[in-house]
């Protein structure tokens, strides 16, 4: 059964974009990372918020465009509104959460979905469906802009540190949700 694991690079005061999803501060800590080249392979499918799917990439127009780096491609599912859109190779856009996650777990097979955005990835949190968090957390801070993950009125989530690993850009931090 695919595990829902919700990766970002943040910043230390806990952004995971600038204000209006400006993502040109990611392009100076974009270096080596062993921890996301070994995760890669282990990623069956992804589980995207429209916000991400749509918006900055710091690599656009190079060879590193798309999901880390360039290096990962497979069954991707887009969580939007705007579903009457034409076709991208290997996208699903959905508009149902509960199924966007099944679909995305059914692509994923025994491997990850990777969800990549924040308000998709408190929806994950919320239904309870988030099993574990990779933050690489980047040397800067943003002041503003998106947050890790967003919930007024939230709930606390008890976390289980599974690995910390030092990256050359980076401190990667590695959990599973508890409860
Ligand atoms: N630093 C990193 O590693 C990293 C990684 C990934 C993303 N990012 C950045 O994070 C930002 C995006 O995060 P975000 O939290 O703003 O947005 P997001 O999660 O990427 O996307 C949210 C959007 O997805 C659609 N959506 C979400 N849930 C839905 C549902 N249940 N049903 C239908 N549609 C739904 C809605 O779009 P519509 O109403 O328009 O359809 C919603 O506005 C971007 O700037 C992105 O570049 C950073």
């Amino acid at each position: 059964m695919a595990r829902m694991l919700y990766s970002a690079t943040m910043s230390l005061d806990g952004f995971i974009a600038g204000p209006g999803g400006d993502m040109s501060w990611l392009t100076d800590y974009l270096g080596p990372n062993p921890v996301a080249d070994e995760l890669v392979p282990r990623i069956g499918a992804l589980l995207i918020g429209h916000r991400t799917f749509t918006g900055d990439d710091p690599n656009r127009g190079t060879d590193a465009e798309g999901a880390f780096g360039g290096t990962w491609s497979g069954p991707q599912v887009v969580l939007t509104h705007a579903t009457d859109r034409p076709a991208v190779p290997d996208v699903t856009f959905l508009d149902d959460f509960d199924a966007a996650v099944a679909a995305a777990k059914a692509a994923a097979g025994e491997r990850y979905v990777n969800i990549l955005g924040a308000d998709v990835a408190r929806q994950c949190l919320q239904a309870g469906v988030l099993d574990e968090i990779l933050v690489f957390v980047a040397p800067v801070l943003l002041g503003d802009g998106v947050r890790l993950l967003d919930w007024p009125g939230g709930t606390t989530a008890r976390l289980e540190r599974l690995s910390v690993s030092e990256v050359p850009l980076a401190v990667g931090l590695w959990f599973r949700v508890l409860s």
